[in-house]
């Protein structure tokens, strides 16, 4: 069970009671083999749930990820940058787009999610309930949080249910680009005027506690890890996702002459681990679960664009001769 005072309804880790044992135990053979898991395959309910509140979740993480930098795009400092960083923006719906056709192969309209998302019923990437006050904050995003999204989505990617690795083979490739804009975006702060080598330590300081919560609760603290790892749906854990990303990021960003918000932060060489101050998980709770700084206007603008884009999907829906031609 996760930490004290939890509000987390988990699903229950177990549940494969009713199952026929035969298909179940085949079932985990062909994992064991390595082989991919298809839509119309025989599979445990709750695999089929695992995934769908796993890549439901990825989805929304997506089309909200894109809220913080979209609001970047007008400001970028220069057309260049507007250009890529509009690119990026649009690659990230086009990840949701991805990620809710292979959560629908599992039985879930997107209609469905969508509303589960408007109404607060399912959740999304805490990170992205944070303001970018300035643009040192896109920057941070673009690199380091997209650099966090790759270590965890090359993972994921060699994981049991076919449509959901393959849409991340594709999502990993773009965020390579992503993630050398942002490092371009970065260096160019830390080589630039003292003004813009604070701007962008603020920011590092601002997201380096929503980046340590990225990865999920510590391991003996996650609900799911056990059932997903079984079934080869998480390929590696929320610790080892986040040891990994500090031993990749942490050297480049002390590289570029920055520091990191924590003392206790250090690699432990006989172990090979790094150490470090564990982050607020209370606030990380609050965040996820609706009460972070931006989650009511990530919504709220989620919301909105629901109801003003109705009547295109109305129309793009709607059969032909229902359409009246202006000068009939
Ligand atoms: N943001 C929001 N919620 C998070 C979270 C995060 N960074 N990390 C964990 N949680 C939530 C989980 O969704 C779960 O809540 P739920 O039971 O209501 O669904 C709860 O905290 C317990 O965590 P845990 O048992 O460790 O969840 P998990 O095994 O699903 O691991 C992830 C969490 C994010 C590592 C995993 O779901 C994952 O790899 N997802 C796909 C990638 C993704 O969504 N990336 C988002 C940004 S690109």
């Amino acid at each position: 069970m996760y930490g004290g005072g939890n509000t987390f309804e988990p699903m229950k880790a177990t549940g494969v009671e009713n199952e026929d044992p035969v298909k179940l135990a085949e079932f985990e053979a062909r994992i064991e083999r390595g082989e991919k898991i298809e839509p119309h395959d025989w599979m445990p309910q709750l695999y089929r749930k695992q995934l769908i509140r796993m890549i439901e979740q990825h989805a929304h993480s997506e089309i909200i990820g894109a809220l913080p930098e979209g609001t970047w795009i007008t400001r970028a400092p220069g057309f260049k940058r507007k250009l890529a960083l509009m690119a990026k923006v649009q690659d990230e719906v086009g990840h949701a787009q991805l990620l809710y056709s292979a959560a629908e192969t599992l039985g879930k309209p997107r209609e469905q999610m969508l509303d589960d998302l408007v109404s607060g019923k399912s959740k999304y990437s805490n990170i992205f309930n944070y303001p970018a006050f300035t643009w040192a904050d896109s920057c941070f995003i673009s690199w380091l949080v997209d650099a966090g999204a790759i270590v965890n989505q090359l993972a994921n990617a060699r994981g049991s249910y076919g449509p959901y690795c393959r849409a991340l083979d594709r999502i990993c490739a773009e965020e390579s680009f992503h993630l050398k804009y942002g490092h371009h975006c970065v260096i160019h702060l830390a080589t630039g005027t003292e003004k813009q080598r604070e701007m962008m330590q603020a920011a590092i300081n601002r997201w380096w506690g929503p980046m340590m919560h990225f990865f999920g609760p510590p391991d003996k603290a996650s609900v799911h890890s056990e059932i997903l790892m079984r079934w080869k749906v998480k390929m590696s854990s929320n610790d080892d996702q986040r040891n990994q990303f500090l031993d990749m990021y942490v050297p480049k960003i002390w590289e570029l002459g920055f520091t990191i918000p924590d003392p206790n932060l250090k690699k432990n060489t006989e172990t090979g681990k790094w150490e470090y101050t564990e982050p607020d998980w209370e606030e990380f709770k609050r965040v996820i679960n609706g009460d972070g700084p931006c989650n009511a206007e990530r919504l709220a603008v989620r919301r909105t664009a629901e109801e003003r884009g109705r009547w295109v999907r109305k129309a793009l829906l709607a059969p032909k001769t229902e359409y009246v031609t202006p000068l009939a």
